[in-house]
């Protein structure tokens, strides 16, 4: 929990009181308590602390000062490091500093922290307030539904209440950051939720229960596509994918609508529950990893919930997540059959592992039709190829129009959520080329991550379009003081980013190909 407090941080008798203190600042502002000044003083004149990136340092005021002076249990300076001149790596400069606080919070079993904001960071009060208040939530993350053993929970236990004291930056603005901070953290701690639970706690069911509870509690319209409509709209790649699974499939929309005349953006995110690679079975190591297939769906669906939360004007946004899970029962779909998409287009299979587009280009194809986006973004853990190609570090972006794709690199890096383009084009889509069908579902050893996008692009014809092929980044992401071991939440954040203050895309720039 986050809250704005009017307390003082000399009234905080709380557990630990925060300062953030960039390299080389020798004074923290005027209002700070004289203690905090002195101590911080001496701890310099001793080389103890520099105020360099991510270095701490915990005091106990009681030891050095009079109760009177303050009232905190600890308090804790957190380096920020120089002042970068790009903006975005100040956010996250903030958000760093936010999960580390959540840590050491954490370790020194804190129950209340307060966090005095720097006033002399060079962004605007919100904006401080949101990217502190992203890291604080996100760096206080735990997943411990399925532990039994009460000390094991005690042990990580997170920290209770964050106060953020606006140090002498406008409250308004402060508040105001701190909301869109916390609806961002939370949802994208959510998609967490989603993919930590295994492949038998989540299931499609389970997405569209989800996305239905949501709709109850923002303004969003829900509905589901259940399997007997899919059969009857001809949507072969989710039946096809589905047809060695005992749980039934469900296409999840979400629809966020201000006014008719603003443009509608399409998400359309990857929900496979469990992909075991179906017939072309996945071998046994780390399959286990396989419950994380469904993190393009998690980001759709909390990116949703943030932007009902949040509430922009000038955008209507569809949020579309095909959800079942690829498994090998004796129905299931074999290498060499053909499946028919939604639209008409058929498809050969030659590998059942690469089952993701085959569901996304159902959604793709339909959601295009159903609600004729301005735009359209799909998040998918698509092929292991993006990991080969870019690491755990950045996100795969493919699309098929520059100015998209440039908005969608720059609420990435606004976000703390790098991507990186890749190009597509007819040479490699010669690859995805059968001799039965229009097309097959794998286009050989090489591009892997760009003939998967091409067969994406099949089902968008010339809407704008971009792709993010999430599979290296999802999980076992970049290590950062805010994002734990295990799934990132990637994504979610990033999506609303491009949203906030969308305007129109230019006409027609979007070149065939
Ligand atoms: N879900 C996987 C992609 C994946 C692999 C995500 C590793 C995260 C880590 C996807 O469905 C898949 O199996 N893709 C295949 C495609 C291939 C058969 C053309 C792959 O990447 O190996
Ligand atoms: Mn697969
Ligand atoms: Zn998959």
């Amino acid at each position: 929990m986050i809250k704005l407090t009017s307390k003082t941080p000399e009234d905080f008798a709380g557990d630990l009181l925060v300062y953030l203190v960039e390299e080389g600042v020798e004074r923290l502002p005027g209002e700070t308590a004289s203690l905090v000044n002195r101590a911080l003083y001496q701890i310099k004149e001793q080389g103890d602390f520099k105020g360099k990136k991510e270095e701490t340092f915990l005091f106990y005021p009681g030891l050095i000062g009079e109760q009177e002076e303050l009232k905190a249990g600890r308090v804790l300076l957190v380096g920020l490091g120089q002042q970068d001149d790009n903006m975005a790596a100040r956010l996250e400069q903030l958000r760093i500093a936010g999960g580390i606080i959540a840590t050491q919070g954490s370790k020194v079993k804190a129950v209340d922290v307060l966090v005095v904001l720097p006033k002399e960071f060079v962004l605007s009060a919100a904006e401080i307030a949101e990217s502190i208040t992203e890291g604080l939530l996100l760096g206080n993350y735990r997943f411990t539904e399925y532990k039994t053993d009460e000390e094991a929970i005690e042990k990580v236990k997170p920290v209770t209440t964050f106060f953020l004291s606006d140090g002498g930056l406008s409250s308004t603005a402060v508040r105001r950051g701190m909301n869109r901070g916390r609806i961002l953290a939370e949802a994208a701690c959510a998609a967490r939720d989603m993919a930590n639970q295994p492949g038998n706690g989540w299931t499609p069911a389970e997405f569209a229960e989800y996305a239905k509870k949501i709709s109850k509690k923002f303004r969003l319209k829900y509905k589901v596509i259940e399997k007997a409509t899919m059969k009857k709209l001809g949507m072969g790649g989710i039946l096809g994918v589905n047809q060695g699974s005992e749980q039934p499939p469900k296409l999840v929309v979400l629809e966020y609508k201000t006014d008719k005349k603003d443009p509608t953006v399409m998400l359309v995110g990857k929900g496979l529950t469990f992909d075991s690679g179906g017939v072309s079975l996945k071998p046994a190591a780390g399959m286990e990893d396989m419950k994380y297939d469904m993190c393009g769906g998690a980001a759709v669906i909390t990116a949703m919930q943030a932007i009902a939360e949040e509430a922009p004007a000038g955008v209507n946004v569809i949020g579309l997540v095909p959800t079942t899970d690829n498994m090998a029962g004796g129905a299931a779909l074999k290498p060499g059959d053909i499946i028919t998409h939604f639209g008409g287009k058929t498809s050969e299979i030659i590998n059942t592992d690469a089952e993701g587009r085959l569901i996304l280009a159902d959604a793709l194809a339909y959601g295009i039709e159903t609600y004729a986006p301005e735009a359209v973004i799909d998040v998918a853990t698509l092929t292991g190829a993006v990991i080969i190609g870019l690491g755990h570090h950045r996100t795969g972006l493919v699309a098929n129009n520059d100015t998209l794709a440039e908005r969608l690199l720059e609420a990435g890096e606004r976000s703390g959520e790098l991507l990186w383009r890749l190009p597509i084009g007819p040479e490699y889509r010669k690859q995805i080329d059968s001799t039965v069908a229009d097309i097959k579902n794998t286009g050989g050893k090489s591009a892997g991550t760009i003939t998967a996008a091409c067969y994406l692009q099949e089902f968008v014809g010339d809407v704008p379009w971009a792709h993010l092929d999430i599979a290296g980044t999802a999980w076992e992401y970049t290590e950062k003081s805010y994002v734990p071991k295990g799934p990132s939440g990637i994504g979610t954040r990033t999506l609303v980013n491009l949203l906030r203050n969308w305007n129109p895309l230019p006409e027609r720039e979007t070149k065939k190909s």
